[in-house]
């Protein structure tokens, strides 16, 4: 699982803080997330952060959320169900929360590096859509391709921590100094570094795992992954 391919990784993270891209490692792709989870994730909306990105006009498709009785509010499964088909590119934030083994994966990632707060968030869709722009992210990311392929570059460029995000990223390729230029397959894993410079291009159907680690917020508690048995 994700500690035994973390321990083993040929990377000194105390030295070496660059975009790394491993082909083939994770043997058991799957284990991270199926298709079959993703659908458990749509007919549940109210237990799951889920967001849609319009595969044309790249932007966030604002379902409407429903007060209800006896629950929180949340969106209508029929309206999440039809973005999918419609081929928009799903995210769902929370995904770690599904069950006990996906907090048991986070919990490995934790254990090897304690000062990080984690995630795992799926990135999945059913068709071609228009490609993400070139941007960075604060957290530190592993991507897991665990099924069909997506294009990625990352580039040695980083935006320094004392600016914020701007609001549009507009940077090119042309731009930058890439590090990695690769068709992602399932079972190959790749880092990103905080505030790198990276890109997506999502084809056909897909669906991957991403694990973002945010730094420097030692003061925010570390998720309880335990299990508790009761009976
Ligand atoms: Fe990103």
């Amino acid at each position: 699982m994700i500690y035994s391919i973390l321990q083993s990784l040929d990377k000194d993270w105390s030295t070496d803080d660059t975009p790394h891209y491993w082909e083939g490692i994770v043997k058991d792709p799957e284990n991270y997330a199926t298709y079959k989870d993703v659908e458990h994730c749509l007919n549940n909306p109210q237990f799951f952060d889920l967001q849609f990105i319009d595969r044309v006009s790249n932007t966030f498709i604002p379902l409407p959320v429903h007060e209800r009785c006896w629950s929180r509010p949340h969106m209508e499964q029929r309206d999440v169900v039809e973005c999918w088909y419609d081929g928009h590119n799903v995210i769902i934030n929370n995904f770690d929360q599904i069950d006990r083994r996906r907090q048991q994966i986070m919990q490995g990632v934790e254990e090897t590096f304690p000062q990080i707060r984690a995630s795992m968030h799926i990135y999945a869709g059913t068709r071609d859509c228009k490609s993400f722009k070139i941007h960075e992210d604060f957290a530190n990311n592993f991507i897991i391709q665990v099924d069909g392929e997506t294009h990625w570059r990352v580039y040695n460029n980083r935006a320094s921590n004392i600016v914020g995000q701007v609001h549009e990223w507009s940077l090119t390729h042309d731009d930058l100094d890439c590090a990695i230029d690769v068709t992602m397959k399932p079972g190959d894993m790749l880092y990103i570094p905080a505030r790198c410079y990276h890109h997506a291009q999502p084809s056909g159907k897909r669906l991957s795992v991403s694990i973002p680690m945010q730094h420097g917020y030692p003061h925010l508690k570390q998720r309880d992954r335990k299990w508790y048995e009761i009976v």
